[in-house]
């Protein structure tokens, strides 16, 4: 028999603390809080747990505030393969009214007018020529770019015979790319990169970092338009979807808070597992297809966007046994679907080329073509390079002591100290070996 009691360990609550949503959400009485310093621990237990209760669980966010978490795949499949029924507009949220202005998850749902809370056709304009625009990358170049940054970055420590991977490394290339991809002269790159490091943090810089890119993004517009060059920017400029300024600036900024996080925690997780795990170290010598199998590895059981938020039900309806309103907010469960043991019984399978995971999203809200295929290349070459530059590199301490950010949005470690033999750094001429 299925025991729906909460699960044990977790702090469940009699109910919201408000009491006019408790009284809207009654299904919410005793409900797990997802939130709390405990909470993000161990993840993959909680989904466990809570699975127990079924593959659609109410649980409260910070401030007790309700919603619903989704943890079964064919749900998570079925919620985002039908945008006409769960909606992205954060504005449909029944108690979007009461947010508080400084929720912490306000940077989920405080609307924009971007592509992430655009819908239905005014949707296909804005994700189609992001679309156009990341696919007129040239791959080839994409590879020697991100060779550079790489190789640049590993110079900084390569003569130190130690590093953090996570701070030094992999947490500086995503945006390092995607400022190139836009054009950006070198010499403006590392103040961005330090502005979309703050603008992504919960310090009081946040502000103030993301108004200094909104002024850069709009400033880049402006120059795009006296001077068109081979970059995204011009691109979108030039494209029949006739986008205006204001729309190509915020979704500029978009594509490079969404590259940075997930980019970064993708390419950090890799080499974790490549450096805990024996079964990659022992494959890590062999060469580049192991680099590529423990990236596909870490999308289904470390994947960098666990959770997301998420749709909104358009009108009332059932899902997994719930009854659910209009308005109500789904937390889509990306980790959870992608250990849902209904899909894969006890085990992955071969999940090192499976690629059925949900660590993208699906259908029109997903990360959209071909962001996954660029994201792919940047976290690849990331890994190549470092293994390539640094073949003896090892942890510097013991597995059991990386420690993961305590979040649930967010799959990244803290730090990843590593030590290696100390190397010089590649003289500019050498640069070009791998063609860059
Ligand atoms: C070059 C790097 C990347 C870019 C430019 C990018 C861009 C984007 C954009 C623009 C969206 C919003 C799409 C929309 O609302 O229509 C999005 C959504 C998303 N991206 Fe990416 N992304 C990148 C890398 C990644 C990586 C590495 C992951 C995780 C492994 C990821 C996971 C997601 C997820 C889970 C969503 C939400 C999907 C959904 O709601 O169904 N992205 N991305």
């Amino acid at each position: 028999m299925t025991d729906l009691s909460p699960p044990e360990h977790y702090p469940s609550t009699g109910h919201s603390a408000d009491p006019v949503l408790a009284a809207g959400y009654p299904e919410h009485a005793d409900a797990v809080r997802l939130y709390g310093p405990a909470i993000a621990e161990d993840p993959g237990t909680l989904y466990q747990q809570l699975r127990r209760q079924g593959s659609v669980v109410p649980v409260l966010l910070d401030g007790d505030l309700p919603a619903w978490f989704v943890l079964g795949y064919r749900e998570v499949h079925h919620i985002t393969a039908n945008p006409q029924w769960f909606g992205r507009d954060c504005r449909r949220w029944n108690i979007y009214d009461r947010l508080p202005a400084d929720w912490p998850l306000m940077p989920y749902v405080g609307w924009t007018p971007s592509v992430m809370y655009a819908e239905g056709g005014e949707h296909q304009r804005r994700a189609g020529a992001i679309g156009d625009a990341l696919d007129a990358v040239n791959r080839i170049d994409l590879i020697a770019t991100c060779e550079q940054v790489a190789d640049r970055l590993i110079d900084a420590f390569a003569g130190d015979g130690r590093a953090d991977l996570i701070t030094q490394y992999a947490y500086q290339i995503p945006a390092r790319i995607v400022a190139r991809l836009y054009g950006l002269p070198d010499g403006d790159i590392s103040a961005l990169v330090q502005d979309v490091f703050d603008s992504l943090d919960v310090g009081d810089n946040a502000v103030t970092a993301h108004q200094r890119l909104h002024a850069r993004m709009a400033q880049l517009v402006a120059d795009r338009h006296a001077r068109p060059g081979p970059d995204v920017p011009s691109v979108l400029l030039a494209h029949p979807a006739r986008l205006s300024d204001d729309e190509i600036v915020i979704d500029l900024l978009v594509m490079m808070a969404a590259a940075q996080a997930p980019t970064s925690n993708w390419i950090g997780n890799t080499l974790r597992l490549m450096l805990v795990d024996d079964e990659f170290s022992v494959t890590l010598q062999g060469g580049r297809s192991s680099a590529a199998q423990a990236l596909n590895e870490v999308l289904w059981k470390d994947t960098p966007t666990q959770n997301f938020i998420g749709r909104w039900a358009v009108q009332d309806c059932n899902l997994g046994g719930r009854r659910i309103r209009k308005g109500d907010l789904l937390v889509l469960g990306f980790s959870a679907a992608n250990t849902d043991p209904n899909v894969q019984p006890g085990t992955h399978g071969d999940s090192s080329t499976n690629r059925a995971h949900m660590s993208f999203g699906h259908g029109e809200h997903g990360c959209p073509f071909p962001a996954p295929e660029l994201a792919e290349i940047i976290a690849r070459t990331a890994v190549e390079v470092l293994l390539d530059r640094l073949p003896d590199v090892t942890l510097a301490v013991a597995a059991k002591d990386l420690r993961w950010r305590p979040s649930l949005w967010m799959r990244g470690l803290f730090g990843l100290p590593v030590v290696f033999t100390p190397t010089l750094p590649l003289v500019p001429a050498a640069a070009g070996r791998r063609g860059a």
